[in-house]
Formats: structure tokens, sequence, C-alpha cells
């Protein structure tokens, strides 16, 4: 449905943009800081964790083009082996002292800054030590790397996201490791059980150490269509979203397991261990927000008994046709979308399924939510008089953002719209050969060239969004 008046954005909406420690500081080893599991793990075939985009040494440089750009947050994560170099004891006064003069920087350039504690780089220390998010050793680790930031941190940012993707980190386990004797499924429940006891005791450790900030985890979803109105595949939807998006949710918002699920770990021998207060503490630390990572809706159809489960097998050197798509027999599997465009590495653009999820989230949870990530990842070229002709992103981005303005208007409370990301930066798959930010960095996978940061038209594009609060898009 379309509205004859259109609405506007909120006055104080976070017009913001994201990005991820191990993605652009690069000075992986530099000044105390430690090795993290994604620093030893990144796919070897394009750039490592080195330099990235060099923003650890260009952070004022970087603030003053999201000045220009007009930001009014900026989404960034912190380090947890640049802080606490051997996952807990004591702490890296450098590392911490790169963060503190970040939030000031920012400060000073008007911009919120909205933190990420956790975003998939372990201490690789404490996965050797105890097999990292597999033992419950990692909460009270956890906690202690929470009061560490609050304390330091906590007088500048008011915005907190505990974890990153908990959801993606169990349907593409990439930067994870697993002890390879046991099963695989088992292990992920009860990591996820354990990080969402984990995120929980952040929560309330923030309320005890910043009473007036706010904090809410940063979830990566995408919503099921099922692919024909036979009723076996609309059901698959709906026990794909149970699966993918109201496990995770319902733990955070109401602490409680859904007892569909429940009764599947229950019947496939994959129940996580659950012990005495776990589950009041769960209920205790409900989110003030939910942060969503979006980038694309998924198609499902039912699988028979009779097929193999296969977990799905991403694109990772964006050559269109290489997604394989999971399988759960008995319960669903993917399927393409003939509907929809696609990257060049397979993700579907679908700017409408925001509005459906954000009304679908609004619906059961009734809480704030703020899109973390949302963006197109692709191979941008470099002019030679200097320009990146993004204009692929810029429709991708202005269809989202039609569809948030929508969302409002439908009711959902929507505070912040995050783009993935600031700048081009190391993609979690696909090194620099997949780029998605409004400034350009000048390097590739191989050569590391001048770091030079050149603004795309899609830097121009945003800056009258933003100018404008939303109403020129
Ligand atoms: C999200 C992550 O899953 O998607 C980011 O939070 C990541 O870290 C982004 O970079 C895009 O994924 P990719 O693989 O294209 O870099």
């Amino acid at each position: 449905m379309n509205y004859q008046h259109s609405i506007a954005f909120p006055e104080d909406f976070f017009w913001s943009a994201a990005t991820a420690a191990y993605q652009v500081e690069g000075a992986h080893l530099e000044e105390g800081k430690n090795l993290s599991i994604v620093d030893k793990n990144i796919n070897p075939n394009y750039a490592d964790t080195s330099v990235t985009s060099d923003h650890y040494h260009r952070f004022k440089e970087d603030i003053a083009l999201m000045k220009e750009l007009g930001m009014t947050a900026y989404r960034f994560s912190i380090s947890w082996p640049r802080v606490l170099p051997h996952g807990r004891g004591e702490v890296n006064q450098q590392g911490l002292q790169f963060y503190q003069n970040l939030v000031e920087e920012l400060r000073e350039n008007g911009i919120e800054p909205l933190a990420t504690i956790y975003h998939f780089d372990l201490p690789a220390c404490l996965q050797e030590e105890y097999g990292g998010w597999s033992s419950r050793q990692i909460i009270d680790d956890f906690a202690y790397f929470c009061k560490v930031l609050f304390e330091n941190l906590g007088g500048q940012v008011k915005y907190w996201f505990t974890i990153n993707e908990q959801s993606n980190m169990f349907l593409l386990p990439y930067l994870m490791e697993f002890d390879q004797e046991l099963s695989l499924e088992k292990q992920k429940y009860e990591m996820n059980h354990i990080m969402t006891l984990a995120h929980a005791k952040a929560i309330k450790l923030c309320r005890e150490v910043i009473p007036d900030a706010k904090i809410g985890p940063a979830i990566g979803l995408s919503p099921n269509y099922p692919e024909s109105c036979r009723p076996e595949d609309v059901q698959a939807a709906r026990e794909a979203d149970d699966f993918r998006t109201y496990l995770f949710t319902d733990l955070y918002v109401h602490g409680r397991y859904r007892k569909n699920i429940w009764r599947y770990m229950e019947e496939h021998g994959v129940t996580p261990t659950i012990e005495e207060g776990d589950m009041e503490l769960l209920q205790s630390a409900k989110p003030d927000f939910l942060g969503i990572n979006y980038y694309q809706s998924r198609v499902v159809k039912y699988a028979p008994e009779s097929l193999e489960n296969k977990d799905m097998s991403i694109n990772v050197d964006g050559k269109k046709g290489e997604t394989e798509f999971e399988v759960i027999p008995g319960i669903y599997q993917g399927s393409s979308n003939p509907y929809l465009d696609k990257t060049d590495w397979d993700w579907e653009i679908d700017a409408i399924g925001l509005r459906t999820l954000l009304n679908e989230l609004n619906d059961r949870y009734g809480l704030p939510i703020i899109i973390t990530e949302n963006g197109m990842g692709a191979v941008d070229v470099l002019t030679e008089d200097e320009k990146v002709h993004d204009e692929y992103r810029i429709d991708y981005l202005r269809k989202h953002l039609e569809q948030c303005r929508l969302a409002i208007a439908d009711g959902v409370e929507l505070f912040g719209y995050c783009p993935w990301s600031f700048m081009d930066l190391l993609s979690t798959t696909s090194g620099f050969r997949k780029r998605y930010g409004f400034v350009y960095v000048n390097r590739t996978d191989d050569d590391l060239k001048d770091l030079r940061r050149i603004k795309k038209d899609s830097f121009y594009w945003y800056q009258e969004v933003i100018r404008s609060n939303g109403q020129k898009l």
C-alpha cells in the first residue's frame, strides 16, 4: 500500500553508515594488538587484515569525510584483541586510546558514535585456550571486556550493539572454529545459547554502568517467502523464519526458546545445556531496540524427508550462479526468486522485503528499530578522471530508503539507517574485490597503492539525502 501523503523521516533520525574493526582498521599487530580468529581465518584468496583501509592511522581524515557527507551518526566496532590482547586481564592502553580518540573526534564533529562490541573478531588466544564461544568461560571474559568499554567509553558512547549477526554466524559459520570430533549442529546450538547469555549479561552491565545509554543486538535477517502458494511451501517459509529469525529475536526479547524449535532440538539431540538461572538472566535483559542487518530476502520450499541435509554454500568470487542453497530435510530448502534482480554475488535485491521485515518485527516486538547494515557489494571501477559511477548502488539504497519511509508511515519506530559501508573495506568473504563504500579506497587485494580516499557518485547522492532529511531520495 502506498500513502497519499508521504511521511517525513523523524528530525532526529540517525543518518549513519557502518564499518567493522577488522574490515577497516588494519594495524592488526600494531601497538599491542593481538590476533583475532578473523585475522587467522579470513579468506586466503583475497587481501588479509593487516592493512585493510588503514583507518587506524587515517581515522581523522575519514571522520572529516563523514562530516562532509553530513552523517549524524557512525556505526563502528571495537576490536577485542586490540583492547585486551590476552582476551582478559591487562588493558592495552594504546588500543583503548585509539577508541577514545575516535569517539572524541566523532563527537567534536557532531557525529553520534554507535559502537558494536563484538563483530566476529574473537581473540584467537581464547579460541585456543577453551574453544571460544563453545565454552561458558567466555561469558565472564566477554562481560569483563564490556565493563572495560562501558567504564572507559561510556561517557561518550550512548548507543551500543552487543553482538553482530549471531544469527548469521550459525547459518554461515565461515569465521568460526568448531571441534571436528563433535556434531556441528549441536555445537551451534550450544554456542548460540552461550552467546545469548553473554549478550544478556552485557545488557545488564550496561544499565548498571551507563544508565543513560541504550543497548541492543545487531541481527542479520532475511525474510523467507514461500516458493508457491502450496500449503507445504507456505509452512516451510514459516518454519524457515522460525529457525533463522525468530529463534534469535524471541530469545533476545522474551528470553525464551520457541516451542517448535525446542522440540526439533530435542528430537535431534541438539538441545543446548541450560543451567540454573540461565532463563531468568535472559528474561531480565530485554534490549532497548533491535538492530537489523538487511541485504536480501530468501525463497524456500518444502524439502521432502528423503533429501540429504546440505549447508548453504555462498558465492565468494562474484561469478553469478555459484550459490548453493541449504536443505533441511522435512523442513525447507532454499530456492531462487525469479522476480528479483541479483548482485554479482547472487544476493537478491528486494527493497520491499525490508518493509515487510520491519513491519513483522514491529508487530511481534514493538521495539524501536535501527537498520545497522544495508548495502550492495559490487566491483567498482575507478575512471581515469578519478570518478566512481556507482549508480547501481544509488539505485539499491534509494529503493531501500523509500521502503524505510513507507515502513515509518506504517507505524514502525525506525530511528536510524546505517548503510554498509561508509568506505570500501575488506569484505568478509571477498576481499577488496567486493566494494560497498561511499568512499573508494585506492587499493586492490594485491596492491596497496596509496590508499587514497575518493568520493564516489553515491557519496554525493547520500549527501543530498541527508541534507534534505530524506525528502530527496
Ligand atoms: C554482514 C557483516 O554479514 O555482511 C559484515 O556484518 C559483512 O561484516 C557484510 O561485510 C557483507 O558481507 P560480505 O561478505 O559481502 O562482506
